[in-house]
């Protein structure tokens, strides 16, 4: 008997080829759930493909997703698999409840300067350092939006820490996006990638800038967003399935709305809000030291540390 297809992307629904998966993707239908419980005839209209082939997809769909019901205790259990990556200040890596996770999007917003790209390149050091040393043994792959990725800088951090520079810089691979699109293809097509080279880190600096030059005024907010919400969902895809951090920077601005206190806002809205599970607020103070405080976390208190961006990376 023929070994039934195991239906796990939308290419794999029968009469969904790669060119309607990609106008349904397009569309927003970028899961099986989402075909699973959508109309046949905005599928047909969406896609091309006839009402009946768009009905068969998602009866197939709804075949092959299931609702995963778990206990609190698997769930421990699996928790006990979450990797921590050191940011090489303790007092951070405390606030945060002992360093970057795996599973998870952690995001550091703040202004120029604030160290939010010093503190990725802290990252793709400590990832690659052995476990009980802080790191997971993985390697790392930078999204860099600005064009501020520096070899040179983690060439420096990696041989202060005690590592080969050349291994380290082996172990990073680098992807410039100048477009929103390049931006979220990268994130699309990274599983093969994140597999054949152990990547335990990605790093999308900066998240929003490439988003905010490309849709520019009120008219252009919502397609923005919508662009923005599916691009990050990806990544959290990418950091559940792959148990991978995530590490995003995002740029501030301020808000007009807030007349006491601190008018500095993050880019992005609700959608990053929502979407990042560790924020982290990042402030200039005088010379090295950085000012970090923990905004939104699923399991720790709010808290303010100091951190210092040095020549040999982040220190306490
Ligand atoms: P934007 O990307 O402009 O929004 O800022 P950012 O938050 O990413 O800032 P970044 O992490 O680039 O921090 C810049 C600061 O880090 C500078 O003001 C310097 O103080 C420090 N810095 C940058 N490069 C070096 C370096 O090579 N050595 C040392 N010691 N410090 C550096
Ligand atoms: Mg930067």
């Amino acid at each position: 008997m023929a070994k039934e297809k195991v239906v796990r992307e939308l290419e794999d629904l029968p009469g969904i080829g790669p060119t309607s998966a990609e106008k349904l993707k397009a569309a927003g239908f970028d899961t099986l759930e989402k075909v699973a419980t959508a109309s046949p005839h905005e599928l047909s209209e969406i896609s091309g493909i006839s009402v009946d082939t768009a009905k068969k997809a998602v009866a197939t769909a709804q075949e092959s997703t299931t609702i995963n019901y778990q206990t609190g205790e698997a769930i421990l259990e699996k928790r006990k698999e979450i990797g921590k990556i050191s940011t090489n200040s303790k007092d951070l890596n405390d606030m945060i409840g002992g360093g970057v996770e795996t599973n998870a999007i952690t995001e550091a917003y703040g202004k120029f300067s604030s160290g939010k790209t010093q503190l990725g390149f802290q990252l793709c050091v400590s990832v690659q350092k052995p476990k009980k040393e802080g790191g997971l043994d993985g390697g790392v792959l930078f999204i860099d939006t600005e064009g501020t990725f520096r070899p040179e800088r983690i060439a420096e951090i990696a041989k202060a820490q005690g590592m080969d520079p050349t291994k380290v810089l082996e172990n990073i691979v680098v992807v410039r996006a100048q477009t929103t699109d390049q931006q979220i293809l990268t994130a699309e097509r990274a599983d093969k990638l994140i597999q054949e080279k152990n990547i335990k880190l990605v790093i999308v600096d900066s998240m929003t800038s490439l988003f905010r030059a490309e849709f520019l005024g009120r008219g252009a907010l919502g397609e923005r967003q919508q662009k923005l919400n599916s691009h990050v969902h990806r990544l959290q895809t990418l950091a559940d399935k792959h148990n991978i951090a995530v590490y995003i920077t995002n740029q501030v601005m301020d808000n007009p709305g807030i007349l006491f206190g601190d008018p500095t806002t993050p880019i992005g809205g609700n959608v990053l809000a929502h979407a990042a599970t560790t924020r982290l607020y990042l402030r200039k103070s005088k010379e090295e030291k950085r000012i970090v405080r923990l905004v939104d976390s699923p399991s720790q208190p709010e808290g303010e540390c100091v951190m210092k961006v040095t020549p040999e990376g982040i220190k306490d």
